[in-house]
């Protein structure tokens, strides 16, 4: 999974670009979502391949491992976390993935030139419209509604490589939960939340800052150590109620705009460190411009594939899609907690065929959009798209003209392609790729 939010040094290219991705959307001066009409602009670059993903709601089809694990971690919220017998949390499984970049991005204090923003990592509809990239988006809405405890479960939406992990559309489960002074420290009237220059009445005087590695400037440091150990230790609880007690498991300190301090959790699986979620400490002005500002909240997002791919031993993310019986059934009527492994239905051979181009003048080997490639590769050729490696770079010692070699490895998931099918499809991707980036085909 891309690491979206870490301050990681995205390739500069992929920032000052002004690569223009041109699909069959681009050409018409509206996209059609759902009966809605959307105007399209220089941002646009969602295709009608992934907009045919909206409203299946995977996490919501019964049968779907998916599904499964969306409602153990339900379960596990609802009954530990009670107010009067009822449960404190409250689930958002529904809300449409269209959102505003102030929701994706803005209200989350994501700055307006970070890294995933960019078009090339995003599904954008236009410039102030998205398929979300993360359920985030949908937190300081629930916020501003009054909420303080709860699950936003989703599909989210990222532009990313293609292979057996990584698939443009996949489902999160995101939280948060507040607490005020009274909650999170039950009889203890002298300790407090926040230091004594931060006024609850008057909450915008104060600036806020993430300086101290420990903890915002708002916060006092019991009550920032308090939050983590909750969000720890209801976190773990929650990875033990999945994968059994004696899982193996670290946190890793991270970087998001809108929490501070930030962790990561991996578990051990397979022989290597996974990472399974992120977390922190909400950032005091998220809240404040939401409403609440005498509370202190966590929040942490999960990705549903991972974690269900861990647990049954899943190979290929794209079974989650499959809606082969061999496949569903596998799933059918499980009790929820019962430890299910896959069985392959059977495993149908690949085919490997390479593509080489030459670039146009305006683009060189390392301008040139990878991500771009691969929805192009996947609107043409479907789901049997397994993976796209780039297989070369390659600089002509006279000419200087730059060539790209890429590898596409085509799979079935339900039966054999036969060598003469794959041949045609990667005919239509070449001319498609001819069409859209001004390459030649070698
Ligand atoms: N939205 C983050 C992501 O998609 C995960 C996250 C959620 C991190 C909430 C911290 C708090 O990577």
């Amino acid at each position: 999974m891309t690491k979206l939010f870490l301050k990681t040094n995205r390739t500069l290219s992929a920032i000052l670009s002004n690569y223009k991705y041109s699909t069959a959307a681009k050409s018409v001066a509206a996209v059609q979502i759902k009966g809605k009409e959307f105007i399209s602009d220089d941002y646009t670059n969602v295709t009608p391949k992934i907009l045919s993903y909206l409203g299946k709601n995977l996490h919501l089809q019964k049968n779907n491992p998916l599904s499964i694990v969306r409602q153990r971690i339900v379960n596990y919220f609802y009954s530990s976390f009670t107010h009067r017998g009822h449960p404190s949390f409250s689930i958002y499984d529904n809300l449409s993935p269209i959102v505003t970049t102030k929701q994706n991005f803005d209200d989350l204090l994501i700055p307006s030139d970070h890294p995933s923003r960019v078009k090339s990592d995003c599904y954008y509809i236009n410039r102030d419209t998205l398929l979300r990239a993360h359920m985030t988006a949908h937190q300081s809405e629930l916020l501003r509604s009054g909420l303080d405890n709860f699950l936003m479960i989703g599909d989210v939406y990222r532009r990313d490589e293609i292979d057996s992990t990584h698939f443009p559309v996949f489902h999160q489960v995101d939280a948060v939960r507040s607490q005020r002074k009274e909650e999170l420290f039950p009889g203890k009237p002298d300790l407090e939340i926040f230091e004594p220059s931060f006024d609850v009445n008057n909450p915008h005087m104060f600036i806020n800052s993430i300086d101290d590695p420990m903890k915002q400037s708002c916060h006092t440091l019991e009550a920032t150590k308090l939050m983590e150990t909750q969000l720890k230790s209801h976190l773990i609880g929650l990875t033990k109620v999945l994968f059994g007690d004696s899982i193996k498991y670290r946190w890793v300190d991270a970087y998001f705009p809108f929490t501070h301090p930030s962790w990561e959790l991996e578990i051990y699986y397979e022989n290597k460190w996974m990472e399974v979620l992120g977390c922190g400490i909400v950032r005091n002005e998220i809240l404040v411009n939401a409403g609440p500002s005498n509370t202190i909240a966590y929040a942490f997002g999960l990705g549903l594939e991972r974690l269900a791919m861990a647990l049954y031993k899943i190979p290929d993310i794209r079974l989650m899609w499959s809606t082969d019986t061999g496949f569903l059934t596998q799933f059918e009527n499980i009790d929820l907690n019962a430890s299910v492994t896959y069985k392959p239905v059977s495993s149908y051979p690949q085919c490997t065929n390479d593509m080489s181009f030459w670039l146009p003048p305006n683009l060189t080997v390392d301008t040139f959009m990878s991500n771009d490639f691969y929805d192009l590769v996947r609107d043409v050729g479907g789901d049997i798209i397994e993976q796209v490696k780039l297989k070369d770079k390659f600089v002509h010692p006279k000419s200087k003209k730059h060539s790209l070699c890429y590898s596409i490895i085509y799979r079935h998931l339900e039966r054999t392609l036969t060598q003469a099918e794959v041949n045609q499809i990667h005919k239509e991707i070449e001319k498609a790729v001819v069409d859209a980036f001004g390459v030649a085909i070698r």
